[in-house]
């Protein structure tokens, strides 16, 4: 099990369902197949606006809940970006191999830049170079990563293409890695992703109380027997349900949608309890974790460690092929 696999998560803000199914599922999975490496992405966090307590608190925070989800730090190399020198050396030197036309070519950072009109900071621009070196520092060849993040990927590629034509064949093809994820929809919105930027109603979050979790279920907006059943609120409390809830019932929500008789009131009730049941062993584990800080801590240094190993030698042979050495 040689294979290198390593991914990215910024901390900023609570991981929620979305997250969950759409990523952070897989990562604890993967770790079975590859050697993982799982970064929390502090620096990238530094993009958007966020207050050092904010900052210092959702990497603990995010720490923790991967702990909690079973990120397991003996078999994953789970740290911090920033504890590990060498990320932002190498993002230099590749933004010295990256034309400025690809970077403008990115639809996040178009994206970004229109919503901040013209305020928008050169890192939203350099972000993805930084995110190659994330990858190439360790000479990761798998990523796993949602559609969104696919264009980024490609620059990477680019970015070890260009490196090893400029200077000899070093960094290896990375490959994305698309394993099966589910896209949910926010709770308020079903027509958006569910998304943190959209505030705490479109999402639950890992560390909502059952409560919580029942009021924003309760809430949560459903289609017209009439409308559009495919894509609406209802189709994606189907999802929800088909991810955490036992499948026979599953099945018979669906009979009953498909045959527009579906009492969402019945599927909200029952699905509010089955993500309750879900996510009291991992808030179980979150109130450890969070009772025991130095724990948590020394695996984030442990992790920084052994990524420190990696990062330095593949450093100072980038060094020494450039001419810096
Ligand atoms: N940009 C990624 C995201 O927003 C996070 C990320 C940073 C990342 N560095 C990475 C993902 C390296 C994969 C590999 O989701």
């Amino acid at each position: 099990m040689n294979k290198i696999l390593l991914s990215g998560i910024k901390p900023t803000g609570e991981p929620h369902l979305g997250n969950y199914l759409g990523a952070l599922k897989n990562w604890v999975a993967l770790q079975t197949s590859y050697r993982t490496i799982y970064s929390i992405v502090d620096l990238h966090a530094l993009t958007i606006n966020i207050t050092p307590e904010e900052l210092e608190h959702g990497t603990f925070d995010l720490a923790v809940d991967l702990l909690a989800l079973g990120i397991d730090p003996k078999r994953s190399i789970l740290f911090k970006q920033s504890d590990v020198v060498g990320h932002t050396e190498l993002a230099w030197i590749f933004s010295c191999l990256t034309p400025v036309s690809e970077l403008e070519r990115m639809t996040q950072y178009k994206d970004m830049a229109k919503e901040k009109r013209g305020t928008s900071n050169a890192g939203l621009f350099n972000y993805p170079i930084l995110q190659a070196a994330d990858i190439l520092l360790y000479k990761a060849e798998y990523v796993p990563v949602g559609e969104d993040q696919l264009q980024h990927l490609e620059l990477s590629r680019v970015i070890a293409r260009k490196f090893n034509q400029r200077y000899k064949q070093f960094f290896t093809e990375i490959k994305p890695v698309l394993s099966e994820t589910v896209r949910v929809m926010s709770l308020h919105d079903p027509n958006k992703k569910m998304s943190k930027s959209l505030g705490p109603k479109s999402y639950i979050a890992l560390r909502d109380k059952p409560d919580i979790v029942r009021q924003k279920i309760a809430k949560a907006v459903t289609d017209s027997l009439e409308g559009d059943t495919t894509l609406g609120g209802g189709h994606n409390l189907l999802t929800l349900f088909k991810n955490f809830g036992p499948s026979q019932r599953y099945e018979e929500f669906e009979r009953q949608h498909a045959l527009k008789k579906l009492s969402y009131a019945e599927l909200k009730r029952e699905l509010a309890e089955a993500l309750i049941a879900f996510l009291a062993p991992i808030q179980e584990r979150q109130a450890y974790f969070e009772k025991h800080p130095a724990e948590v801590q020394g695996y984030l240094a442990q992790g920084a460690k052994r990524a420190q190993a990696i990062a330095d030698k593949t450093l100072e042979e980038v060094r020494k092929i450039i001419g810096l050495s």
